[in-house]
């Protein structure tokens, strides 16, 4: 399955920074053939990158969207305004947008409406925080994420759908889910998906793993074949460390 690696910027990079640091990756396009790698700056960011990453074969991201294609809804972004900029993928329901701007799995489920609609490649965020997972609730709250996005669509409508697993408690604090957690949770994913969707979705759904991955860790995930990837946060913002991350990435999948 192929590799997708996604930099999720979050509120990092200037437009001018966003334009150094793709014009550097651009020069390092040929260490990346068989991932498909993608870099989601901030809005602020897209058209900087768009116009440094045009005619690559690096793709663009946004890090939300709004449902509403336009309308009175002060600081939202619209699918259409994203598609100006050439993006192709959206990351939805990021654990940052769930738990400190209060997104609720409705929210995520007419996010992912949207970007079905718009045609993007939706990276649907799912993962327990850690008081679920010490009480054993982990499989529990992934299957019910995974169920209140998707249930009620059409399967050939989520064929590109990638799921990302970011554990909670992983994410920006050093501390990575080990690999066969994450490996567990990917097979978790795909059963749910084969339920509630179809046994064809499920068997070409790419799961990423993010949550302090880097370039020393990352070989550990992408080596088992549940795992199809990753969502990276703090060691993507450094070109040379998200370079050998996705080298890394690669030689571990032997993509
Ligand atoms: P991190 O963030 O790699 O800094 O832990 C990952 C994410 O939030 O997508």
């Amino acid at each position: 399955m192929r590799l997708i690696i996604a930099a999720n910027w979050k509120m990092h990079k200037t437009a001018a920074e966003t334009a150094v640091f793709c014009s550097e990756l651009r020069k390092r396009e040929k260490k990346f053939q068989g991932v498909e790698l993608l870099i989601c700056p901030p809005f602020t960011a897209l058209a900087a990158a768009a116009a440094v990453l045009e005619g690559s074969s690096i793709k663009l991201g946004a890090q939300d969207l709004f449902w509403e294609p336009k309308g009175a809804f002060t600081g939202e972004i619209a699918p259409p305004m994203l598609k100006e900029f050439g993006v192709t993928h959206v990351i939805i329901g990021h654990s940052e947008r769930r738990h400190i701007l209060g997104e609720d799995d409705n929210v995520v489920r007419k996010k992912l409406e949207a970007a079905l609609d718009h045609n993007f490649t939706p990276l649907l965020c799912i993962g327990e925080k850690e008081e679920q997972r010490n009480r054993g609730e982990t499989g529990a709250v992934l299957e019910r994420q995974l169920r209140s996005a998707l249930e009620g669509f059409e399967p050939g409508a989520l064929k590109d759908l990638v799921v990302a697993y970011e554990p909670v408690w992983a994410i920006g604090t050093g501390r990575a889910a080990s690999p066969d957690d994450a490996a567990a949770a990917a097979d978790r994913a795909r059963q749910v998906v084969e339920s509630v969707l179809d046994h064809e979705v499920a068997a070409t759904l790419r799961v990423q793993y993010g949550g302090s991955v880097n370039a020393g860790n990352i070989s550990s995930f992408t080596s088992l074949e549940p795992v199809n990837g990753a969502l990276v946060g703090g060691a993507s913002l450094d070109v040379d460390s998200f370079t050998a991350l996705t080298i890394a990435a690669k030689e571990a999948a032997g993509c």
